[in-house]
């Protein structure tokens, strides 16, 4: 979607619909206000009432904030798919309301169909905003424009994580992953180091070995840097890139294996992060390192009873090989504090379904040992629009991964607290100086969904772009 600003009064601006937000109070002094009420429109959140003849979209909103507007946009933009028009207008809502009202019509309207023989064609192009607000007030264009331009490369990076989460296990192998980033390298003038499997038995990455030595797509570990001349800080950002996760030998069940095409997601958030921080031109030297294997059943498949030597020298007792992306993260997170002296490591993985078990299916997890920090990153999920829920460590958690064989065991003894004990796990591969600047996000379920909610059509939701922009542009300054 195209999403433009017209410096002209909304009556001004030529396009084929205009859409209105409408709160309940407001609807009463409507000047349409009979013929809305006669079509049962009572300005409930997100209610869509189209007036065709007078070429208007009114939508609901219980009130003016952040969060509704960012839904009501989506869902009126995605009705308005459906209808016959090239162009749709609208007045602002306030300064601090712009990129929310941008980021529910770009986010709101994208769609994938690379595997549709025939997508439904969509008149709709165009988004076009006016600088005045619905009073008739001008807003500042110059900010309004700087707002624009950051919100859709925040919005364009959170649609192509999006793209490359929705890939079959078929066309986004470790290997297409890797291909991905060396492109992404190209356009975005990034530095991109590959790791094929001689690469990574020569750095000792044996857990990541393991875990992807029974597929035919070979594992590979992406590098991808973006170093302005003066950084403020040096950000270190980790995703597991399980392109399939089968659950090998210890596998899923039929009806869990679906989706996991999904495990990606982190992987695939961090190169959305740097595409964006490269776009933006921040002042951050940021580093995105990728696990990228597929977890697959075979002769040769790691099992149950191994007990693996990660990079940092830790041994680890596996015990099911469908908790592979702690593996996969334990050589990963060594290998990038080995490359790089970071200010702050921050990790992505569709870790655990015992984090939506915890915090249900729309919030990221948030765990690590610096409050201050976890909180802050509270605060920038909030003003991005995504939700994020911190998940308590102690002392008596960090015992049921305990090993009678080895260092640690990769899968908890009891069956509760699941996304703790697994972030536990992670922290045996945190070196001693990076304890308190790192924090660990388990993406699980806010990474995915098979049915559309809040700026979310079905697939990939892009979960971990928005706020880390948010967090990176509010706290490297
Ligand atoms: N990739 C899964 C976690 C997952 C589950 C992500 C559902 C998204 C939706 C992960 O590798 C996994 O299988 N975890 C196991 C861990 C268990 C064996 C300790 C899980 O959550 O069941
Ligand atoms: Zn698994
Ligand atoms: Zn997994």
């Amino acid at each position: 979607m195209n999403v433009k600003l017209a410096n002209q009064p909304l009556e001004l601006i030529h396009a084929d619909l205009t859409l209105e937000f409408l709160t309940a109070s407001q609807l009463e002094t409507h000047s349409h206000k009979s013929l809305l009420t006669q079509a049962g429109f009572k300005a409930e959140a997100e209610q869509l009432c189209p007036l065709h003849e007078h070429r208007l979209l009114i939508c609901g909103i219980s009130d003016v904030s952040h969060e509704n507007l960012r839904s009501a946009m989506a869902t009126a933009i995605k009705t308005a798919m459906n209808y016959g028009y090239a162009s749709i207008k609208l007045s602002q809502y306030g300064e601090n309301l712009f990129k929310s009202l941008i980021e529910g019509a770009i986010l709101g309207s994208y769609q994938f169909n690379s595997y549709k023989s025939q997508p439904k064609a969509i008149s709709l192009k165009e988004v076009i905003f006016s600088t005045q607000n619905i009073d008739k007030i001008a807003l500042n264009a110059d900010t309004l424009t700087s707002i624009l331009e950051e919100s859709i490369i925040i919005s364009n990076a959170t649609n192509f994580v999006r793209n490359l989460v929705n890939q079959t296990p078929y066309d986004m192998t470790p290997q297409g992953m890797a291909i991905t980033a060396d492109s992404l390298s190209k356009t975005n003038n990034l530095d991109c180091t590959i790791l094929d499997v001689n690469g990574l038995e020569s750095e000792k990455m044996n857990a990541m070995l393991s875990v992807g030595r029974a597929s035919i797509n070979p594992p590979r570990l992406i590098h991808l840097s973006y170093k302005p001349k003066n950084p403020k800080k040096v950000i270190t950002l980790v995703g597991k890139g399980l392109t399939y996760d089968s659950g090998g030998l210890s596998l899923k069940a039929a009806a869990s294996m679906v989706t996991m095409k999904m495990d990606k997601a982190g992987g695939c958030a961090v190169m959305g992060v740097i595409k964006a921080v490269s776009e933006l031109k921040l002042d951050i030297e940021v580093h995105a390192f990728v696990g990228a294997v597929e977890n697959m059943i075979g002769g040769n498949a790691y099992k149950p009873d191994d007990v693996l030597v990660a990079k940092n020298g830790k041994t680890i007792e596996v015990r099911n090989t469908d908790a592979e992306g702690r593996l996969v993260l334990a050589d990963v997170l060594g290998y990038a504090q080995e490359k790089i002296k970071a200010d702050y490591i921050f990790d992505y993985a569709t870790l655990t379904g015992a984090c939506m078990v915890a915090l249900g299916p729309y919030t990221t997890g948030v765990m690590g040992h610096n409050e201050e920090l976890k909180q802050e990153w509270l605060n920038a999920a909030e003003k991005s629009g995504e939700y994020c829920g911190i998940l308590p460590f102690n002392r008596h958690l960090k015992k049921l991964i305990k090993s009678d064989l080895a260092d640690v065991c990769n899968v908890s003894s009891k069956p509760y607290g699941g996304a703790i004990t697994a972030a536990l796990f992670l922290d045996n591969f945190i070196d001693e100086d990076m304890k308190q600047k790192w924090v660990h996000f388990d993406i699980a379920g806010s990474a995915y969904t098979e049915s559309a909610w809040d700026v979310h059509t079905y697939g990939g939701t892009g979960a971990g772009v928005r706020m880390t922009l948010n967090w990176l542009i509010e706290n490297c300054k």
